[in-house]
């Protein structure tokens, strides 16, 4: 397996060990706070210094504000949660105007998470985020195509890669793909995506999933299904990350059910060079921290010296 990762041994940020090169970019560390967990990032600066991450993905945005989906809208399950929030945000253009210069400040990459309803959406909203220079833009393809009958852009290669090209056409920074796991073939996806000019993945979404109260033989959720995330959707992140890194030769930021270094690690040894932090920020608002010193322990507690030296490293 070749992972394009090459490593720096220097950065700007003077945190050398822990660098990764992603897509021409310098993260100072692995770790990214995953889109829709972390908002716009002002809640988790009031507990430490946001500059401290690798990067922030920034809660899904869309052409248009959006509400969101009625409430409930969560519902906790064993070891993770359930989320149908909707996509709520203010849209592209207030969090170009009201957001973006405050997370500026901070010495951290952004990436600019989208969904569209269709593909020319997903291609305006990357040239707009291109002008205003966020760092890399992450494409949602768990969203209903309205043109396709309301079917998931994600679960079909010539949807995926006509997103991908849309974006690809419109945007003057790397683009990276955000996979959906509730596919047969997830590097059938994967493989389609590439191939339409993504330069990075990330993965996994969250999982399908429904609850219902037996009590009033209700579903839990108003929208009736919703997300599965969080520690037990982790197995399923490695089995992915594992095949979809087998299958291309760009660079993936894994994520799913991280909650501390460990898991991270075996996200990195299946194909990762960056690692998501969702749920876990939830519980713990220092998690993503913790992440990052955990890896660091597992990188000088077994004689490695960069993250790059773990990714792909698995022995199988
Ligand atoms: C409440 C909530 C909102 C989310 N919103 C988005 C979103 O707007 N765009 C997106 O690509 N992923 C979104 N996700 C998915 C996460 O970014 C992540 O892929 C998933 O939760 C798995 O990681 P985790 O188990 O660490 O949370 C959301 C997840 C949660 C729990």
């Amino acid at each position: 397996m070749t992972i394009n990762n090459e490593q720096l041994t220097i950065n700007n940020s003077g945190d050398a060990s822990l660098s990764v090169s992603f897509c021409g970019l310098v993260f100072k560390n692995p770790v990214v706070a995953a889109s829709g967990t972390f908002g716009f990032g002002r809640e988790y600066g009031e507990y430490y210094d946001l500059s401290e991450l690798g990067g922030i993905s920034v809660k899904g945005l869309t052409l248009l504000p959006r509400n969101g989906n009625p409430s409930p809208r969560v519902a906790e399950t064993p070891s993770g949660m359930l989320n149908a929030v909707g996509l709520q945000n203010p849209g592209v253009d207030a969090f170009i105007a009201d957001e973006l210069p405050t997370l500026r400040r901070y010495d951290t990459r952004i990436i600019a998470n989208i969904s569209g309803n269709t593909a020319e959406e997903y291609g305006i909203m990357a040239a707009k985020l291109s002008d205003a220079a966020v760092d890399l833009i992450e494409v949602n393809v768990s969203c209903p195509n309205v043109k396709a009958g309301g079917m998931q852009f994600g679960t079909s290669p010539a949807l995926v890669a006509e997103v991908t090209r849309e974006v690809r056409r419109n945007a003057r920074v790397p683009v990276m793909v955000k996979l959906s796991p509730n596919v047969s073939d997830i590097a059938e996806i994967a493989v389609a995506a590439v191939d339409a000019g993504a330069d990075a993945l990330s993965l996994i979404n969250t999982l399908l999933g429904m609850r219902i109260d037996i009590k009033t033989r209700r579903p839990i959720l108003a929208n009736v299904t919703g997300g599965l995330s969080g520690a037990a959707i982790l197995p399923v992140a490695v089995r992915c990350v594992y095949q979809v890194a087998r299958a291309v030769n760009v660079p993936i930021l894994g994520m799913g059910g991280v909650c501390d270094g460990d898991d991270a690690v075996e996200l990195m040894l299946a194909g990762a060079s960056l690692v998501g932090v969702g749920t876990a920020s939830f519980t713990d608002p220092f998690a993503p921290i913790k992440v990052r010193d955990g890896i660091e322990k597992y990188l000088n507690g077994n004689g490695f010296t960069l993250p790059s030296d773990i990714t792909g490293k698995l022995d199988a």
